[in-house]
Order: structure tokens, then C-alpha cells, then sequence
């Protein structure tokens, strides 16, 4: 991926995000990463960018409009192919299988609702992809954005340090998809909690089999 941009009304919330190393990894790699405000751009006067829902209700309504020209303000009308992707409650659940789906694009979007929603036209004529992080409702999208952009960043090639690969970690291919196996450290007993033996025991092909077997049952469940 060249380019990762998330369009936000809080683009300091990304602060934190953006001075992991893995993304600071990924940026000197290539990555542009860009954080926009939706109230630079809006057309509408004194940085208005939400309205009262249609049909009543409790809350406020991101404006079609204003994504719009968030979005035309950056790209131009011609979006190329690009994938735009929606951060709801209401999307596809986001998976391992989709960060890597997304971490193969050359560039993403990234949409943060904020309020109660986000104008419907958006996700019907301005997104290509409609994402939920999982079946809980949190109060915007910028967390979400987070959680999606993580997922992304950490597989591009050079973000994350030998000592951290990505090659046997939980979900990989290396482990068939299933979680990780578990990890320990000294001291080797604790209030008397042990350390299995087998780890200590210096024979990596035991270890390894061991391994393979406890990330298979964790995926049993
Ligand atoms: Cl993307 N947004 C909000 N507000 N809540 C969520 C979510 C997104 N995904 C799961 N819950």
C-alpha cells in the first residue's frame, strides 16, 4: 500500500496511532499515511457538517454533501478504482481476511461517522465498502478506523521488526488460521504456576509440535 488516508472530524485522535513504530516503519517503507478533516472542506458556512435526521429522532446526521466534497477536494472526480471504505456498526465484519484483502490495495480510504450516522447516500454512491468491527455499537468510527488501519499497516512489508514477524502469528497461514499459541517467560515457576516443561526442555521439535497443537485447540475453542 502507497497511500492509507482517513477522513475524520477528529484527526487528533489519530495522534497516538501515528507514532507507533510499526506505522513510523511502514511510512519510512513508502507509506503516505493522511489524516483529513471533513470541516476543512465543507461547503457549508461556519464548519457546519451534520444535520437533523430526516423523519425526526434523537441525534445528528453526517451530510452527504459535506463527504463529498471531502472527498473531491482530495481526489477529483475520477476515484480510479480505489477503494472507499465506511466505518459502521452496520458493514461487513472485519476480519483477517479483509485486512489482508486491504493491505494488498495500493491506496484505501477510510470514511469515520460520527453522531448518531452518516447520511445513506454515502455508503450507496460514495463508499465502495461498508465495514463494522464487530457486533457492539462504540460512539464513532474513529476507533474503528484505528482497528482497521492497524491490521492493515502491520502487514505491509518492513512495518513490523524481525523480533515481531507476522509469519507465525495468530490467524497466519503458517498456523492455518487458527490464534496464536500461548507464550511464557521466566521466572519458570511462580506461586507455584509452571511453566510447561516442554518449553524448557530445549528440544525444538517437541516445542514446535507443541505449539501447533495448543494454537489447534485454541481455534476448537
Ligand atoms: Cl465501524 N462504528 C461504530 N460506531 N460502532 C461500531 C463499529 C463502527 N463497528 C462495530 N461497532
Amino acid at each position: 500500500m502507497k497511500q492509507l488516508d482517513i477522513f475524520t472530524l477528529f484527526p487528533e485522535a489519530f495522534e497516538w496511532y501515528r507514532i507507533q513504530r510499526h506505522v513510523q516503519n511502514a511510512e519510512r517503507e513508502g507509506l503516505e499515511l493522511r489524516t483529513l478533516n471533513y470541516r476543512d472542506t465543507t461547503p457549508l458556512g461556519a464548519g457546519q457538517v451534520d444535520d437533523a435526521p430526516y423523519g425526526g429522532g434523537a441525534g445528528m446526521v453526517l451530510r452527504v454533501d459535506v463527504v463529498d466534497a471531502a472527498l473531491e477536494q482530495v481526489y477529483g472526480d475520477f476515484r480510479g478504482g480505489r477503494r472507499i471504505v465506511l466505518l459502521t456498526p452496520s458493514g461487513r465484519t472485519f476480519d483477517e481476511e479483509l485486512a489482508r484483502e486491504l493491505a494488498a490495495e495500493r491506496e484505501l480510504t477510510l470514511l469515520c461517522g460520527r453522531y448518531e450516522g452518516v447520511d445513506d447516500r454515502v455508503r450507496e454512491h460514495l463508499a465502495t465498502d461498508a465495514v463494522s468491527i464487530g457486533r457492539y455499537v462504540i460512539s464513532g468510527g474513529e476507533l474503528a478506523a484505528m482497528v482497521v488501519a492497524d491490521a492493515v499497516v502491520r502487514k505491509l512489508p518492513g512495518s513490523l521488526g524481525d523480533a515481531e514477524s507476522a509469519v507465525e502469528e495468530s490467524f497466519s497461514e503458517a498456523l492455518d488460521g487458527a490464534p496464536e499459541y500461548p507464550h511464557y517467560t521466566r521466572p519458570p515457576t511462580y506461586r507455584g504456576w509452571e511453566v510447561p516443561e516442554v518449553l524448557l526442555s530445549g528440544d525444538h521439535d517437541r516445542v514446535r509440535e507443541w505449539r501447533r497443537e495448543r494454537s489447534r485447540e485454541r481455534a476448537r475453542g
